[in-house]
């Protein structure tokens, strides 16, 4: 396999806020990617940045009373942040407030010009600042944009746009043709479906703010925001210099979900009006969700990867958000997971593996030892290089979490061999077995070690160092990788399991006396009325009855049930506690509910039973 030039790229991200756990998500799996394809021995270049001009930036700073440069100078600090606590390894990090940009930006649009496919006139539309997009009447609900169900703005102004309907049919053909040009399949499907209906051409200027890049030859236009952060996938690599020509078309665009159709619509038509090729593949990744529900200020669930880092290896963060869910598909993110996933995968399996080899081979020689490899020896190593080449046909799939579990497969063979050779026991009755067993383990853990290095780079980085290997494919295929008399640095411990915090078990302190339980008054109600509390997705304000009375609780499962699935429902509730007001609304006693993993179910008789009754 030749040197490839390799451009992956995520989205780049709005600094309005902080980082959550979301954007942490698409640069930990970008990163997983750039770092197998370095292993694949390709020329990779990858970037992220943050996408800095906008109306929704801009609204942000002016509420700061700072100006908008200012404003992101500082919060694109947190995003840089953020992929240094979580070792993304980026080739460049690209702000759109640079200058370099704003040139590879300028020269992307004359060439749109000059093709003839700029025009001038007046627009009129409904606006989400949130989104930065134009909806049409059929997109709004109630007035709202159907994403973050906030108002959508009337908009009315001049306005350059970019004849878009033009390209509608070859950019049709070219997804039709390209099976693996967008992915997954689902949103594939999406979007050739949402292409049925006719394109209209996009606005790519406004006129009502200055925070952004000026339109060439009539300055008080600036260019839509979408516009210019696409075309940050080409001023990373220098465009119109030279440069941009190693590195185009990008291998692939790392997106969510949400924003499938800009960069497959939109910077698809872009390209083909400018003569650029279409990147080869746009994966639009799923979202991390928190406790089930999509993360939102007013819950309060917001998980920040800076935060979550300073209580956990980054490598477990890594490893979970990569192993949790397909790639793809929607997830969740909880540190019991994280907990679980670091604790019995990594360091049990990978770290055991580890440190079981290693110490070995140290205690009983000096350098790597010599041995003769009969049939069945030789098939452990194939098998080894069998997994390789799988896991890099998954790779090339965007199979993340599958590619994982693969390396994991092989960690967890390894274990096994190592187990049933017993080089402990063979060590003192037959050496010559004892020290195959030892060069074969210690070539399947370099391989392991090499691929889960993509994964988790702080920990395997120093594996790598103690093996004293370089991570490298090829010789992956190529088994034995550690030859005879090859030398392996002092070893150590270089995992272990992550306490599990208090709030995880139960401890004895926490263990109560049964007069502690008889002060809880756990009646059975009927739900008479279910209305949701304004302002919030999860709560809702419930009508009780309890033995002949009323009463009103709030509770937060409106996210699981509909109004209609409880009204009649009886429950349990927790009838004794003080009164609280919950976001204004007055609450008399809890209702009880389990919930795991997001999911929640109500506690509820299993017959019918007159309301009041008691639970003991
Ligand atoms: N600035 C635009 C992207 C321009 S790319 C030329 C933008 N920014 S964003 O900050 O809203 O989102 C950045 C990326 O994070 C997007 O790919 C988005 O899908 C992703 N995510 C935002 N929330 C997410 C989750 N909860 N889970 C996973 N990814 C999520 O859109």
């Amino acid at each position: 396999m030749s040197k490839r030039n390799v451009l992956i790229t995520t989205a780049i991200d709005y600094p309005n806020a902080k980082p959550h756990i979301g954007h942490a998500y698409e640069k930990v799996c970008a990163d997983f990617t750039a770092r197998w394809f370095r292993f694949l021995g390709d020329n990779v270049h990858f970037s992220t940045g943050v996408d800095e001009h906008g109306l929704k930036i801009y609204r942000v700073a002016e509420k700061n009373r700072v100006a908008p440069q200012k404003f992101v100078d500082a919060m694109s600090e947190n995003f840089k942040n953020m992929d240094k606590v979580l070792d993304i390894k980026y080739d460049d990090f690209i702000r759109t407030s640079e200058e370099r940009h704003k040139k590879s930006v300028l020269a992307f649009y004359k060439k749109l010009y000059e093709k003839g496919d700029i025009y001038k006139a007046k627009y009129k539309g409904l606006y989400c600042v949130g989104c930065e997009t134009f909806y049409t009447e059929k997109d709004i609900v109630d007035g709202k944009c159907p994403i973050h169900k906030n108002p959508v703005e009337e908009v009315e102004e001049e306005s350059y746009f970019f004849k878009m309907a033009k390209y509608q049919k070859k950019l049709v053909e070219h997804i039709k043709k390209n099976k693996d040009f967008l992915q997954p399949e689902s949103r594939r499907k999406e979007i050739l479906n949402r292409l049925k209906e006719p394109l209209k051409d996009l606005s790519i200027s406004r006129t009502s703010f200055t925070w952004g890049i000026p339109i060439p030859n009539d300055k008080k236009h600036v260019m839509y925001v979408w516009t210019d952060a696409l075309a940050n996938y080409l001023s990373t690599i220098d465009y119109p210099k030279e440069k941009y020509k190693k590195f185009w078309p990008a291998y692939v665009h790392h997106i969510g979900k949400d924003i499938v159709w800009h960069h497959v619509v939109i910077w698809g038509s872009l390209l083909m009006s400018a003569g650029l090729k279409l990147p080869k593949h746009i994966f639009g990744h799923g979202f991390i969700n928190v406790k089930g529900e999509k993360m939102s200020k007013t819950t309060g669930d917001i998980v920040d990867p800076v935060e979550i880092t300073k209580q956990f290896p980054s490598d477990a963060v890594r490893y979970s958000i990569i192993r949790e869910t397909p790639f793809g598909e929607d997830g969740n993110f909880s540190e019991e997971n994280l907990i679980e996933r670091w604790n019995n995968e990594v360091v049990n399996n990978y770290g055991n593996l580890f440190y079981r080899i290693t110490s070995f081979a140290e205690r009983n020689f000096s350098s790597s030892p010599y041995a003769v490899l009969n049939e069945k020896d030789k098939k452990v190593l194939d098998n080894a290089v069998k997994s390789v080449l799988k896991i890099e046909k998954l790779m090339s799939k965007f199979k993340l979490k599958d590619s994982v579990e693969e390396i994991m497969n092989l960690s967890a063979e390894t274990n096994k061999y190592f187990q049933e050779n017993e080089p402990w026991a063979k060590i003192k009755t037959n050496r010559k077995e004892a020290e195959k067993t030892i060069y074969i383990s210690l070539n399947l853990l370099a391989v392991i070690t090499s691929m889960l290095n993509c994964v988790i780079p702080k920990s395997c980085g120093q594996a790598l160092d103690i093996l004293n290997i370089k991570p490298d494919f090829k010789s992956c295929l190529k088994l034995p990788l550690i030859k005879k008399g090859h030398k392996i640095k002092k070893t150590r411990m270089l995992f272990s399991k992550i306490e599990v915090k208090e709030s995880f078990i139960e401890k004895e302190s926490d263990t109560v006396e049964i007069t502690d339980f008889q002060k809880l008054k756990i009646k059975i109600a009927t739900i008479k009325k279910a209305v949701k509390v304004e302002g919030s997705d999860k709560l809702y304000k419930l009508e009780i009855e309890l033995d002949n009375e009323k009463r009103q609780i709030v509770a937060g499962i409106a996210s699981h049930y509909k109004e209609d699935d409880i009204i009649g429902k009886q429950i349990a509730v927790l009838a004794n506690l003080k009164p609280a007001k919950i976001k204004g609304v007055e609450s008399n006693g809890m209702l009880l509910a389990a919930e795991k993993n997001g999911r929640v179910a109500l506690l509820v008789p299993d017959k019918k039973i007159d309301n009041g009754a008691d639970i003991h």
